[in-house]
Parts: structure tokens; C-alpha cells; sequence
């Protein structure tokens, strides 16, 4: 049967490039979830969507059904693996969007869309097809509900929390290789702000579940936790 690892977190908490590594290393496919609602939420940033009206959420609605959302990992280059870090790229409509959904306009509105219910349910379906697929030996899949909603059934649970600061900062010098205009304040703000919307939204809140494991990665290195969780996996 296909191997189910749930990787869930608060923002910037470093769920998605430990997932990245773990995937890599047991040669499983890497589902980022947050970047299926980004995706949503850039389509419709793109097509001027006016969010909080009522046709503004049927119209987002009907974006989400009617889009392709795919990924692809990148393998290293050369032959021996090397240090090449891996990549998970995002195809929305067959179009790569990796770069286009990490921008501030779709940071700041995602939580919005992963509210609305019926956005949830299509995605929730996407996710289970995605861990479903037949051609795959194991999935590493990362978001806020994997564990408690999407993949009840994972063997393995990780919940990956870090103080504030500290994923504000770790997001800061991210975000600051690019451009040099960013602010810590607004980006410590701004991530407070998605906590605690994810946190307090009503369908699928951000929770650990029961049987999860939790790492507090404020003090430790990536290679220290994919090393602890490929140990977990006995694999
Ligand atoms: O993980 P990332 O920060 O890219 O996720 C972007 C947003 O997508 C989150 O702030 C959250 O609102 C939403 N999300 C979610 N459920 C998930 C993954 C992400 O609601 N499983």
C-alpha cells in the first residue's frame, strides 16, 4: 500500500522544505498543499475577483472545480545527487506557477479562500487523488489538516511548530534574496494574522492530531528534522 506521511504546522514553520527533503530522500511524491489554495487564490487575483462579495465566492468557487492543479519534483542535477536541493514545482492549468504563488498579494489573501467550504472539498478530493495514485510507493503531504482531515490514516504525523520570531525571521531572509524593499514588522504581522485565521476558521482549522508527533524546529536545523522523521518512517 502507498505510504502516507501528514506534515502539518503553522505558517513559515518550515513544512513544505522538510517535506521537499523527506520526499526526496525515501523517493516519494511531495504534495504541498498550501500551494493548491495559493493557486486558487492567484487564478483568481489574476481574473480581478472582487473576494468578500457573494458572486466573488461562486466565481472563485467555480475556478476551483474548473482547474488543473499538478506537481512535479525536480530531480537533482548530476548523476550522484549532490547537494542539488530538491524542487517541487506547481502547474496550475498546465502553466508553472512555483514562483507566481509565493508573492505578497497571494500570501495575503489565501486565508480568505481556504475558508470558503466548497474551496476545501475540492481541494480535499484533489489531495486523497493525488495520495491514491496508483504509480506511486508513498506520499509526503503538507498543510494544516493533512493529518486530522485529509489523510486520517497516514502512518506517520509530524506537527512542526516554531516561535513566531522566529518563522517571521527564517520567511524575512527568504523573502529578502529577492527583495530588498521587506520589512520584519510586516512580515511578523502578516503571519500572525494568517495564525490566527487559520487557526480560528470553522472547517478544517489548524490542529494537531491526536496521534502526531510534534517538533519544535526553532532550535534545530533541516538536516536535523528529516533526519528525526526519516528515522520515524523505519525506512
Ligand atoms: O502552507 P502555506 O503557508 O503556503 O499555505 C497557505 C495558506 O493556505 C495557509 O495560510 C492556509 O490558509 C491555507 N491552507 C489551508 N489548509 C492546508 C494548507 C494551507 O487552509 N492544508
Amino acid at each position: 500500500s502507498i505510504f502516507k506521511i501528514a506534515i502539518d504546522g503553522p505558517a513559515a514553520s518550515g513544512k513544505s522544505t522538510t517535506s521537499r527533503y523527506v520526499a526526496h530522500r525515501l523517493g516519494f511524491m511531495h504534495i504541498d498543499s498550501g500551494a493548491m489554495y495559493r493557486a486558487i487564490t492567484l487564478k483568481a487575483l489574476r481574473q480581478n475577483i472582487k473576494f468578500e462579495s457573494h458572486n466573488g465566492i461562486s466565481h472563485i468557487i467555480n475556478l476551483a472545480h474548473n482547474s488543473s492543479i499538478q506537481f512535479a519534483t525536480t530531480k537533482p542535477i548530476g548523476s550522484s545527487g549532490g547537494d542539488n536541493a530538491p524542487q517541487t514545482m506547481v502547474y496550475l492549468d498546465d502553466e508553472d506557477v512555483s514562483a507566481d504563488i509565493r508573492t505578497m498579494d497571494v500570501t495575503r489573501n489565501v486565508s480568505f479562500v481556504a475558508a470558503i467550504p466548497e474551496i476545501r472539498k475540492v481541494m480535499l478530493a484533489k489531495q486523497r487523488g493525488y495520495a491514491n495514485s496508483t504509480n506511486i510507493d508513498g506520499v509526503v503531504m503538507d498543510g494544516r489538516d493533512i493529518g486530522t482531515v485529509v489523510l486520517p490514516d497516514a502512518q506517520l504525523k509530524i506537527f512542526l511548530t516554531a516561535n513566531a520570531n522566529v518563522r517571521a525571521m527564517r520567511r524575512y531572509e527568504q523573502l529578502k534574496l529577492k527583495d530588498k524593499k521587506v520589512v520584519f514588522e510586516e512580515i511578523l504581522r502578516d503571519l500572525e494574522k494568517r495564525d490566527k485565521a487559520d487557526l480560528e476558521r470553522k472547517v478544517s482549522p489548524l490542529r494537531k492530531a491526536i496521534d502526531a508527533v510534534v517538533l519544535d524546529t526553532t532550535t534545530l536545523t533541516l538536516n536535523e528534522i528529516v533526519g528525526k522523521i526519516i528515522e520515524m518512517t523505519n525506512k
